[in-house]
């Protein structure tokens, strides 16, 4: 063999044949390298009110925002409040039983009328500046000292806001022009109706406040790869690379996970100590469904309840998270039904999340950040990256 050819052989596999460096050090390559990975976002989309304020505006309010479940406004009268990044918004059922949401602001001198979380209106909403009176469809019924100005009460109704139901999940839309709610939800319906989430009841609610932006809560509830080293409780019971994902939608993103060989729900124990939800098939028992929907709505639908978490951004570095746990009503109803074996396996992979979201935030802060490559197995977070910065 001539050494010359040899030796040309293996510069041109190691050598860049324009700048003659090795190839990894080589900025015109690192940078053809780079552009094919695709990155986590610049830090501005976690710490920039301006963005914040944007991305609210756009991914908020241009779609339907999850508010609560349905069971909290059963009766005439019933209500309970959303701050949805500080528009306090009414939810309540009216003199007929349909479900109705308000801006939570006056029409005579704008004050925000109620202020408890939830209650009940004895059939009316009435201010407490001046007594202006709204009937519980919104219209006004009585405004005091009106008189003389040709003033008529059939103007100032109260704003309205868009609700709809899926089953029994409120969403609300400010959107002047909107889009049905169906067609936001696209297939979930359809995929999701075994597990009857309508006829589940609430159990418990745990309100946490979270120093991190509300993306990073999607991105975290959407890949398992932190599994192995921030939840050793919950790898013990789903295999972190076992994750089944649908292809991503513009208004959803998730997928299914098993369970570990004798494993039946998501305890610390793996032990189901409820029956199945009724109506789900042989390879559904077997599973966990975790969907973000967007904007706000975190579902995870478990073979013997339903998990919900309430995403409400109130900051660039911070946001209010809603988790409810919801069981079949008849499984409560049974003597000595307990639901805390979820509660407190839940709560515990909860706090963990939400403490390395926190750290997460306090990286992207730092001015040493930039952007870092995505793997594989975090193609669901870069599609909804892209969703939020792009559409
Ligand atoms: S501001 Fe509400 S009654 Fe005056
Ligand atoms: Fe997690």
């Amino acid at each position: 063999m001539k050494r010359g050819s040899s030796y040309t052989g293996i510069k041109r596999r190691q050598v860049c044949t324009s700048c003659w460096r090795a190839r990894d050090r080589c900025r015109k390559l690192k940078k053809m390298r780079e552009a094919t990975i695709p990155t986590t976002l610049p830090a501005k989309y976690y710490t920039d009110p301006t963005i914040f304020k944007a991305e609210i505006d756009r991914f908020y309010f241009g779609r339907w925002i999850y508010a609560g479940r349905e069971e909290r406004v059963e009766k005439p009268g019933d209500y309970f409040l959303c701050d949805v990044a500080g528009e306090s918004v009414i939810v309540t059922c009216n003199a007929s039983g349909k479900l109705q949401a308000f801006y939570n602001v006056c029409r005579h001198r704008g004050t925000r009328m109620c202020t408890a979380p939830e209650g009940a209106f004895e059939g009316r909403i009435q201010c407490p500046y001046h007594g202006w009176t709204y009937a519980l469809d919104g219209s006004l019924v009585s405004a005091p000292n009106m008189g003389g100005t040709g003033f008529s009460r059939f103007d100032y109704p109260l704003h309205q806001i868009a609700c709809d139901i899926w089953d029994g999940h409120v969403f609300l839309n400010f959107a002047a022009k909107r889009s049905q709610l169906a067609e936001q939800l696209g297939e979930l319906p359809d995929k999701f109706a075994a597990w009857k989430m309508g006829d589940l009841k609430f159990h418990k609610r745990i309100v946490y406040d979270v120093k991190a932006n509300w993306k990073l809560i999607i991105q975290n509830y959407n890949e398992c790869l932190h599994c192995p080293t921030v939840h050793p409780a919950l790898d013990r019971l789903t295999d972190y690379l076992g994750a089944d994902n649908q292809a991503p939608s513009p208004n959803y993103i998730g997928g299914s996970m098993g369970f570990r060989e004798g494993m039946e729900t998501m305890t610390f124990d793996g032990v189901r100590r409820r029956d199945y939800l009724p109506g789900l098939n042989a390879e559904q028992r077997a599973m966990v469904c975790y969907y973000a929907i967007y904007p706000n709505l975190l579902l995870a639908l478990h073979p013997d309840y339903m998990m919900t978490h309430t995403l409400w951004p109130k900051a660039p570095d911070r946001t209010e998270i809603v988790c409810e746990w919801h069981f079949d009503p008849r499984e409560m109803a049974k003597p000595g039904f307990q639901g805390d074996d979820a509660i407190e396996f839940w709560d515990q992979i909860n706090r963990e999340d939400w403490g390395i979201s926190e750290l997460s935030q306090l990286g992207i802060g730092s001015r040493a950040y930039t952007p870092g490559p995505y793997s594989k197995r975090e193609e669901l977070l870069y599609a909804f990256d892209r969703v939020v910065t792009e559409e």
